[in-house]
């Protein structure tokens, strides 16, 4: 069953139409002790203000941003992959934040932190212009319902935005099961004068080799769903 849960203090009310619904999804007590014991090595709190990501990471090095990162799994395998990138995840669903906090523990991550907090208020609020080299929007909740479009994370304000985040000839990467929503995305990103296709004209790009597997990804592979991939590189 699904809530919406308006009294969390991680989420503002202001915005009325989110990306997400909060989950009250059980939490395992592994991901429970998880949030209180490693939040102070890899969490970091919203406030609002604008984070200084060089002092945070303690150094100068490319960063990608991952939105929505599920229960963190492909996540850490990135990250894992590449120390010498630094990685910042945003996912409001708790049981996901915990798993991803063991999983980041396990692997002996130096260059991973985590946000729980809706990713477009971070985006707006505490990232500053240039800030990423890459975003990753893997598997994204596919709204299907006409009536609920409006609440598809990927829309022309928010591409917009994450224009301003992305430096010049930095990445976003998506991917969807969802051809309807697959297209889309196409559609709103075609049309945004700060990113051009890293395939041809409204085209996918092959799945890129490296890109682990989602829990999300496999639930509809056994569905029988087959995946998009889409690459923009932000202008210069
Ligand atoms: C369909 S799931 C996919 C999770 C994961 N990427 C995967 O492929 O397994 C989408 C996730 O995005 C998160 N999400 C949606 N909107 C968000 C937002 N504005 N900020 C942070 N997380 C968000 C949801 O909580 C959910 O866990």
């Amino acid at each position: 069953m699904t809530s919406q849960n308006h009294s969390d203090p991680l989420i503002s009310r202001r915005r009325a139409i989110r990306s997400f619904v909060l989950r009250q999804g059980r939490i395992t007590l592994a991901q429970s002790k998880a949030l209180e014991q490693l939040w102070p090595a890899y969490g970091l709190n919203f406030t609002g203000q604008i984070l200084d990501l060089d002092s945070i990471f303690q150094r100068q090095a490319p960063r990608t941003l991952e939105i929505g990162f599920g229960d963190g799994e492909s996540l850490v395998t990135v990250a894992a992959a590449h120390p010498e990138r630094d990685y910042l995840g945003i996912e409001v669903h708790e049981p996901g934040v915990g798993h991803c906090l063991l999983a980041a523990q396990q692997a002996e991550l130096k260059n991973l932190k985590v946000m729980r907090h809706d990713a477009v208020e971070v985006l707006k609020q505490s990232l500053k212009p240039n800030d990423l080299d890459e975003v990753l929007i893997y598997f994204p909740d596919p709204w299907p319902k006409t009536k609920h479009h409006k609440r598809r994370i990927i829309q022309t304000e928010f591409v917009q935005l994450l224009g301003t985040r992305i430096q010049a000839l930095g990445r976003l990467r998506l991917a969807t099961d969802w051809a309807p929503y697959a297209d889309w995305m196409l559609d709103v990103l075609s049309t945004s004068d700060c990113f051009e296709n890293a395939a041809a004209d409204h085209r996918f790009v092959t799945r890129p080799a490296e890109r682990p597997v989602t829990k999300f990804e496999r639930r509809g592979l056994r569905l029988g769903h087959l995946s998009h991939d889409l690459e923009f590189i932000r202008k210069t």
